[in-house]
């Protein structure tokens, strides 16, 4: 954000009509508007901020097939046709992404390099060794064991190297694919709030403000389905990641993407400027399950001490920041029609932290289908799929929302709102309600329902990021209530 423009759109003034509408204007969005516009259907795209101004111009902007769930964990529980075809896909959007970059000249730093997965932990060791076999079985062939991971100051010990990995700047990048959207004949809102969308014959969007778009077909790529009230919301699970920057000099970190095993596990790049002295080495990690901790200060600190115990030479910290993932329950994403929903209804959501990846194989296979094309990732990404197994961890997922709604009985965070300092919030109980109260700097108080609009969970402070966040579906909303990201697609309601 600190280094690119994000131009921002003017808002619809006027109801109107169009072939597809696409809700949402990061990766996903960008890239169906884009691959459908060169087919030539007419377009628009509503965003109610600014072009990658949600989840995408928060990504650390690795673009890898090196899988975060792990290969062997999908051929495990889809199959190995599933975990071949998963490979493909990652594969194939990379190229898109550098095709696109390459024929709309899109000056967004992409760049060709090796991915390196190494243990976090000696026990982990042996996880490396079956990924490697799992990756080779899904076709990744070039894989291979390396004795080291190229990091000088720090021996990772044994690492897989992932061939033809790359790395972009997200919002130059999606600027691009922005204009190339215009060029095309394709509309693009910003400020533009869809408040109610309803498929049938034909689609009906209302908007926040007042105008109404009317198409044959309406993508839903808002990060987080809004549109759908719970089939999704229980298959996936939101998680908060962390993310800084640090200034690194010049040369004294190989362009590479790397990964450790750990869980939550840390990610780390290498961003060039020409003009600066200095590279920025971005380091990502510390995730926990969103509104469920609010320790930011202390999980940057972590950070920092991982790198710097990797990279000594790391200087002075320049940006931190934090995002919201949503893990899917069985480890794929969920790409196609809305269940329980009208045909003309499609979403993309469930892209844990391959989103970059996952943004652009919507656009290729979202494509297909709404031009009648059969895809031979349609299965596997359907969002109606019903698989038997998940993974280990997604059990405990839905048991831990459950216990979310304890909070009904508990007493507040504190007992008035004079006990907050200004640029705080906190819970106040009031009888049998609970009032989320936050004080702005200049000392105002904003009150307001501490019910999630969702599905009726209770919201939680985020003090590192200033918002109100529901620690059930990930549902997040600005300190003064607006709603900031789904499934909730409503400001939580003001209180007496
Ligand atoms: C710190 C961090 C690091 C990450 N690192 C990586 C990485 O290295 N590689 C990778 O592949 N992925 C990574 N990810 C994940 C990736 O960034 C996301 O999965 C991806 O950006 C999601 O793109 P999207 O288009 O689905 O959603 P978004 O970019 O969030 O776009 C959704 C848009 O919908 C809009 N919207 C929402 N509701 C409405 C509404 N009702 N009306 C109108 N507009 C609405 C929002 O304003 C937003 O602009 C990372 C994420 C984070 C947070
Ligand atoms: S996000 Fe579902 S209840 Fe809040």
């Amino acid at each position: 954000m600190a280094t690119a423009d994000t131009p921002s759109q003017s808002r619809l003034k006027e109801s109107i009509r169009t072939d597809v509408c696409i809700i949402g204007a990061g990766i996903a969005g960008l890239t169906i508007a884009y691959l459908l516009g060169r087919e030539g259907r007419s377009l628009v795209v509503v965003d109610d901020g600014l072009i990658g101004g949600g989840m995408s111009g928060r990504t650390t902007a690795h673009l890898s097939n090196a899988y975060d769930d792990r290969y062997v964990e999908i051929e495990r529980v889809h199959g190995a046709e599933a975990a071949r075809l998963t490979a493909e896909s990652h594969t194939a959007a990379i190229h898109k992404i550098s095709e696109i970059a390459r024929e709309e000249t899109i000056e967004c730093d992409f760049e060709w390099l090796d991915g390196f997965l190494f243990a976090a932990t000696v026990e982990q060791l042996e996880l490396l060794h079956e990924e490697l076999a799992a990756a080779h079985r899904a076709g990744l062939t070039a894989v291979e064991r390396v004795a080291r991971a190229p990091i000088e100051s720090f021996d990772t010990g044994p690492a897989l190297r992932f061939p033809r990995q790359a790395q972009f700047h997200p919002l130059r990048y999606l600027d691009g694919l922005a204009r190339a959207v215009m060029r095309g004949g394709g509309r693009i809102f910003g400020q533009t709030h869809a408040s109610k969308i309803e498929g049938g014959h034909s689609v009906r969007i209302e908007t926040k403000h007042g105008p109404v778009i009317t198409s044959e077909i309406v993508v839903v790529a808002t990060n987080t389905p809004v549109n759908d009230r719970v089939a999704i919301h229980t298959k996936q699970a939101p998680y908060v990641t962390y993310a800084i920057g640090a200034q690194v000099p010049k040369g004294s970190v190989t362009h590479a993407l790397f990964w450790d095993t750990g869980d939550p596990y840390h990610y780390v790049r290498l961003q060039s400027e020409m003009e600066n002295s200095h590279d920025i080495l971005i380091v990502g990690g510390e995730d926990h399950k969103t509104g469920q901790a609010d320790d930011g200060v202390e999980r940057y600190r972590r950070l920092e001490q991982w790198a710097r115990e990797r990279f000594p030479q790391m200087l002075r910290v320049e940006y931190r920041w934090s995002g919201q993932v949503m893990e899917p329950a069985d480890g794929l994403a969920f790409i196609g029609r809305n269940p329980l929903d009208d045909d003309n209804v499609f979403i993309v959501t469930g892209d844990s932290g391959m989103g970059m990846t996952y943004g652009t194989i919507a656009g290729m296979l979202l494509t297909d289908l709404i031009q009648g094309r059969r895809s031979r990732w349609e299965e596997l990404y359907s969002p109606s799929r019903i698989r038997m197994k998940a993974l280990p961890e997604s059990a405990s997922e839905n048991i831990n929302v459950a216990k979310q709604y304890t909070g009904y009985v508990t007493s507040g965070d504190l007992e008035s709102e004079s006990e907050l300092k200004a640029g705080n919030g906190g819970i106040i109980r009031n009888g049998l309600s609970k009032i989320a109260v936050y004080r702005d700097d200049s000392g105002g108080v904003h009150k307001r329902s501490a019910v999630c609009p969702h599905l009726g969970c209770l919201v939680t402070w985020n003090s590192s990021e200033q918002t109100w966040d529901c620690p059930c579906h990930g549902s997040r909303f600005s300190a003064e209530g607006q709603v900031y990201q789904g499934p909730a697609n409503t400001d939580l309601s003001l209180s007496d």
